[in-house]
């Protein structure tokens, strides 16, 4: 069958980096059964020939009006696809959309009629709140790793910059590779467009990545990979957090002057 990757060489790295992503996720036991989704505007490697697609869905509403996304183009995970399977076919449990001029539905153009992913109002959202902004952030992942959705669990590491300080300190690269730490949602209905309200009030506060309470974490970022890279050096925190725990005791933490360091040294915003 014809795939729209076939001549589109930029479109299918971009493809290509979606799918070895979902294979981590899935490899690290975050994606079970159809768990998470992965969106990317790829609106830029967009060329003539597919913006003359006809679509193969019916006119789907977003739920919400998106001003900025008018003639957008996404790479959307499917609703209920796993990302075990996408890993490997990632155009059977994915597909491209464009948004319409009234910004707020879209239409499905390839290659297959894969309805995207429930959380679609999030993940739009976000990308009008990125695009408003001028931002380069191109990607969003939403995952549910064991440990940080554990943390959420207690309502101390809910309160503003607590779990970010923890993780923080756990291994100096934390820091330096999530360098806004953890925004915190509290728990709201999974797909609703309050989540998608709530993610960008955090967003918007200043964090690339954000946890939603008893549920899972919705990181931005460039593109996929950097996306992911957030959400994994987070958990390793969490990670090491927990094998202290588990040897008995309350792990010491790096000081606030070793972490302020790293700030310094690699100027990071905060
Ligand atoms: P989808 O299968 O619709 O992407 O939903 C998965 C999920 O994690 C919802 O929060
Ligand atoms: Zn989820």
């Amino acid at each position: 069958m014809k795939s729209i990757l076939d001549n589109h060489v930029e479109l299918k790295q971009v493809v290509d980096n979606v799918a070895e992503v979902a294979g981590y996720l899935w490899q690290k036991g975050w994606a079970e059964r159809n768990g998470g989704n992965i969106t990317v505007n790829v609106t830029e490697h967009i060329d003539d020939e597919v913006r003359a697609l006809p679509a193969i869905s019916p006119v789907y509403p977003i739920g919400t009006t998106l001003p900025h996304l008018k003639g957008c183009y996404f790479y959307c995970k499917g609703t209920n696809m796993r990302m075990r399977d996408l890993a490997r076919w990632p155009m059977d449990n994915g597909s491209v959309i464009r948004i319409l001029d009234d910004c707020a539905s879209y239409v499905i153009i390839a290659d297959k009629p894969v309805k995207p992913t429930s959380e679609l109002p999030s993940h739009l959202a976000v990308h009008n709140y990125l695009l408003a902004k001028g931002s380069p952030y191109r990607a969003s992942v939403h995952t549910h790793p064991i440990e940080l959705v554990a943390l959420t669990h207690n309502k101390r590491f809910m309160e503003k910059d607590v779990a970010t300080r923890l993780l923080w300190s756990m291994i100096p690269e934390t820091k330096a590779f999530c360098p806004r730490g953890v925004g915190m949602v509290p728990y709201m209905l999974p797909s609703s467009v309050e989540l998608a309200d709530a993610t960008i009030r955090a967003i918007d506060d200043d964090y690339d990545v954000v946890m939603w309470e008893k549920h899972g974490v919705f990181a931005v970022d460039v593109d996929v990979m950097a996306a992911f890279d957030q959400i994994d050096v987070l958990n390793k925190s969490a990670l090491i957090y927990i094998a202290a725990k588990n040897m008995g005791f309350e792990p010491d933490g790096m000081t606030d002057a070793q972490m302020q360091e790293i700030s310094d040294v690699f100027h990071l915003p905060k």
